[in-house]
C-alpha cells in the first residue's frame, strides 16, 4: 500500500483526484497526497481546512474483493490505525468517535472520509481519505473551530516530520488492513473499543434530525454503533452523529 504515490503541492481536493485516477485504473493502494487543499471536503458535506504545510492530506484507493456493505468498516479499521499511530508514534492519548474522529481532550485530530463506489453489489473501488491536522499552532485554526480542533503540535508542544508519519501511518495499515482481509472485522473491533470515545457514557445522538440521549455500549460485529436510550432500550446504528461538547 502507498507504494504508487501521487504528490501535488495543491489540489481542491485529494478525494476528486482519487475518483479521476481510480476511474482511469489506478491501483489498489495508490496514494495521492498534497501540501494543501483549496476543497478540502468533510463529511456531510463540510468543508475540511487544510492548509499548506501543516497537515497530512491524502486519499487511497482501494480495491478490495469484499462486499459493499462492509465498506463502512474501512472507515473504523482507518480510525484505529490513526488512534494507534499516534499513541505510539506521538505518546498522546487519542480516542475515537464512532464513526470516523479521531479526538485527544475532546478535540478534533483527525477525520476520515470514506466513499465507495460499487456496482452490482461488487466494490468497484474505495477512496479512503484521511486528514490529519499535525503542524497547527491554536491560533491558525479558524474561529469557529478553535474550541473544537487541535494538532498533534498543540497536544504535543513539539513540531512532527510529515513524512515518518506517513510512512508509520502506511506501514501500520497495511498490517492492519491485512489482518482485516484474514481475520475479518473482529480484529478491528477490539481495537477500536479500546480507544472507543465515552463507551459506557451518556452523549447526545442526532438520527434523522432527531436528538435523543442515549449510553454508548459499544460497536457490533460490523462495526454499527450499540447504544442504549433512557428507557432502557437497545438500538443498533448504522448512521448517526453523536454529539460531543455536551458538559
Ligand atoms: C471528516 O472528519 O468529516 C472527514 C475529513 C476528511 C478530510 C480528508 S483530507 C484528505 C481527503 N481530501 C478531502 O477533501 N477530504 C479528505
Amino acid at each position: 500500500l502507498g507504494q504508487e504515490m501521487i504528490h501535488k503541492q495543491s489540489v481542491t481536493s485529494t478525494q476528486l483526484i482519487a475518483h479521476q485516477e481510480a476511474q482511469l485504473g489506478a491501483a489498489h493502494g495508490t496514494l495521492i497526497i498534497a501540501d494543501e487543499q483549496t476543497r478540502g471536503r468533510g463529511r456531510l458535506n463540510r468543508t475540511w481546512h487544510s492548509q499548506k504545510g501543516d497537515g497530512i492530506w491524502m486519499s487511497m484507493i482501494l480495491r478490495p474483493k469484499f462486499e459493499p456493505h462492509k465498506s463502512p468498516q474501512i472507515t473504523l479499521l482507518a480510525a484505529t490505525v490513526l488512534a494507534e499511530v499516534f499513541k505510539k508514534h506521538c505518546g498522546i492519548a487519542p480516542q475515537i468517535k464512532w464513526p470516523n474522529d479521531i479526538l485527544t481532550e475532546g478535540k478534533k485530530l483527525s477525520g476520515i472520509l470514506t466513499e465507495l463506489q460499487a456496482e452490482h453489489d461488487q466494490i468497484n473501488y474505495i477512496v479512503l481519505g484521511i486528514g490529519i491536522n499535525v503542524n497547527h499552532s491554536s491560533d491558525q485554526f479558524p474561529e469557529d473551530l478553535k474550541d473544537q480542533a487541535t494538532s498533534l503540535k498543540v497536544e504535543t508542544g513539539q513540531e512532527w516530520e510529515l513524512k515518518s508519519l506517513i510512512q508509520n501511518l502506511l506501514s501500520t495499515f497495511e498490517k492492519r488492513y491485512e489482518e482485516f482481509v484474514e481475520e475479518g472485522f473482529r480484529s478491528v473491533k477490539l481495537r477500536w473499543e479500546a480507544f472507543g470515545y465515552r463507551i459506557g457514557e451518556y452523549v447526545t445522538i442526532t438520527t434523522h434530525q432527531h436528538e435523543w440521549n442515549a449510553l454508548i455500549m459499544g460497536i457490533e460485529h460490523d462495526g454499527a454503533l450499540k447504544v442504549r436510550d433512557e428507557d432502557g432500550k437497545e438500538h443498533v446504528l448504522y448512521s448517526a452523529e453523536i454529539k460531543w461538547r455536551r458538559g
